[in-house]
Order: structure tokens, then C-alpha cells, then sequence
């Protein structure tokens, strides 16, 4: 069973020709109100590409109509969603702006997920078949008391430092790496989280070798070059990603995550479980929207 820890937000998206630098204000026709969040794409991408019932989400929402639809959308999309929460905060708003290339620009106002604890999920059965599923979205404390109960019980954790905090004690993050199976990172969040330890550098398969030592399987996300996997005993592998046209990368790293996850529950090899993620990837970049184009099993070619 796949359990995400994580966050639901509703995305308010705008279309413009350029991103706005600092102080700049640009002018969209019009913007769209769709469902995302780190935590809640994670969780569908795993659905979707899973076997029925292997996906259950521990979140929070607003006890308000964003929330209930948020709510209603993950059951839709075949996810367990009692542990999803109410909370006296409102559910969880992204505010993204992307651009002609599909490249966008996110800010995230927190809401219910910054009042996440462990509640909800104090009675629920962990063992080693758990996979459980991080994020930097929901607070810290929690999601690594979590991490720790499933690795007790013999789980496995996937922790995507995403988006990686611009402050993060360099304690927090070995504490999170100790807990963590397979630590999942795009270019900048390896060299950030590297440099964090100290080691600078501005290479990310460097910083993605330099993480792997602490214990944990590094795999760097790298758009259109694929994944690379650093482990801890020095092997590394890459995998390519299928060349496409992206019309919006916005949840194409969650789609990876989700469908990795939904690999190791199934006991694919990595290898096999990190081509279907790359291509997983690849696919949701096809649609408007974080969640629109994610693949099922049928779209991933699983029989
Ligand atoms: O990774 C994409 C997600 O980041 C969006 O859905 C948005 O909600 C933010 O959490």
C-alpha cells in the first residue's frame, strides 16, 4: 500500500507569454481553477498507475468548497482520502503563472497543509509493505515522525524535497535523509540540498553522488535528459527520457514520484520502476494543468 503524506492544493493558473520578473506585471486572458498540490498529484499519479485500492493520501483541506471538491477529486481518481482532514484554515491556493514554453512559476499560500500532523494517521496499520511518500509542502516535524514510525516497521520512505525550502537547518535535512529510502530531487534541489551538507557544487550528478553517500538512493530528475540514480555504494544509472513537445511541466515531477512509488509497491526492479516514472513524466507534460495528463496503466503500456 502507497501512503502520500502531503498536500492539496487548488491551482490557480494563468497563461502568459513570459513569466514576471520582479516588479513586473503581465496581463493573461483569463486563468483556470484546477486541482494539485504536491502531495494530492503524487497520490493520483500512483493511482492511475496502480492497481485499484494501493493509494491512500494523509492531508489536510479547508472545511470549504475548494477543500470538498479537492476532496471529491481524489476519491474520483481512486484515492483513499480518510485521512484527509478538515482544518479551521482554508484549503490550500497555488498561484501559477505559465509560460509559451510550458516552463511555469509557482507560489504556494499553505493554508490547511501547514496544520498537517501525524492525527490522522496515529491508527493507521503501517508495516513493511508500506511505501510512504514525502514532501516539503506539509510541516517538517511531522512528515519525519511519520517517516520514522514506517521505517520502524520496515516501510519504505520516497521523500521529494520539493519545493526545497530557500532555509533549511543542514540537521533537519541528514535527519530527513537518515529516514529516507529513495530521495528524489530535480537539478537545483540536488545542489541545494548538497550544498546544505556541504558540498558545493553546481553540478548536479555530482551533488547527486555526494547525497547517495549519506545512505539514501539519490535520484535526480533532469526534464528532458531523464533521471539519474546515484546509490550508496558508489553505482549510478541513467534514464533517458522519450523526447517531446511539453505544453505545461507544472506536476510533471510529481508524476514521476507517484508513479516510482506505484513501481516499488508492485516490486519492480529500479531500473524498471524509474523507466516507467521517466516516461510517466514525460507524458504528463502533454496537458494543461498538473493533473490532466497523467497516464493510467493502459496509457504507461502496462498490461
Ligand atoms: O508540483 C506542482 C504543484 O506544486 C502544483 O499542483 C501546486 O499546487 C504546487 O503545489
Amino acid at each position: 500500500m502507497i501512503l502520500v503524506f502531503g498536500s492539496i492544493n487548488i491551482d490557480l493558473v494563468a497563461r502568459v507569454a513570459s513569466i514576471p520578473r520582479p516588479g513586473e506585471t503581465v496581463l493573461s486572458p483569463g486563468y483556470e481553477t484546477l486541482f494539485g498540490g504536491k502531495g494530492a498529484n503524487q497520490a493520483i499519479a500512483a493511482a492511475r498507475a496502480s492497481l485499484p485500492h494501493r493509494v491512500a493520501i494523509a492531508a489536510c483541506v479547508g472545511d470549504d468548497a475548494f477543500g470538498r471538491s479537492a476532496r471529491d477529486n481524489l476519491i474520483r481518481n481512486g484515492v483513499v482520502a480518510d485521512l484527509v482532514a478538515n482544518s479551521a484554515e482554508p484549503t490550500g491556493c497555488a498561484f501559477i503563472t505559465v509560460d509559451e514554453r510550458g516552463e511555469n512559476a509557482i507560489t504556494v499560500a499553505s493554508g490547511a497543509n501547514a496544520t498537517l500532523t501525524e492525527a490522522p494517521i496515529r491508527n493507521y496499520e503501517v508495516d513493511a509493505s508500506t511505501v510512504a511518500v514525502f514532501q516539503m509542502e506539509v510541516p517538517f516535524p511531522a512528515s519525519l515522525n511519520f517517516a520514522r514510525h514506517v521505517r520502524a516497521a520496515g516501510g519504505r520512505v520516497i521523500w521529494n524535497f520539493a519545493p526545497a525550502p530557500p532555509t533549511f537547518p543542514a540537521g533537519d535535512l541528514s535527519d530527513l535523509i537518515n529516514e529516507t529510502d529513495i530521495f528524489v530531487v530535480n537539478e537545483h534541489e540536488a545542489i541545494a540540498a548538497a550544498a546544505l551538507l556541504g558540498c558545493e557544487t553546481d553540478d548536479f550528478e555530482a551533488a547527486g553522488a555526494y547525497l547517495s553517500k549519506s545512505g539514501c538512493i539519490c535520484v535526480v530528475t533532469a526534464g528532458a535528459r531523464g533521471a539519474f540514480a546515484f546509490r550508496p555504494d558508489g553505482y549510478s544509472e541513467t534514464v533517458e527520457a522519450k523526447p517531446i513537445q511539453p505544453v505545461d511541466t507544472t506536476g510533471a515531477g510529481d508524476t514521476f514520484v507517484g508513479i516510482l512509488a506505484s513501481g516499488l509497491d508492485e516490486a519492480l526492479p529500479l531500473t524498471t520502476a524509474l523507466q516507467r516514472a521517466c516516461h510517466g513524466a514525460s507524458l504528463a507534460c502533454l496537458a494543461h494543468g498538473a493533473q490532466a495528463g497523467m497516464p493510467t496503466r493502459e496509457q504507461l503500456g502496462i498490461a
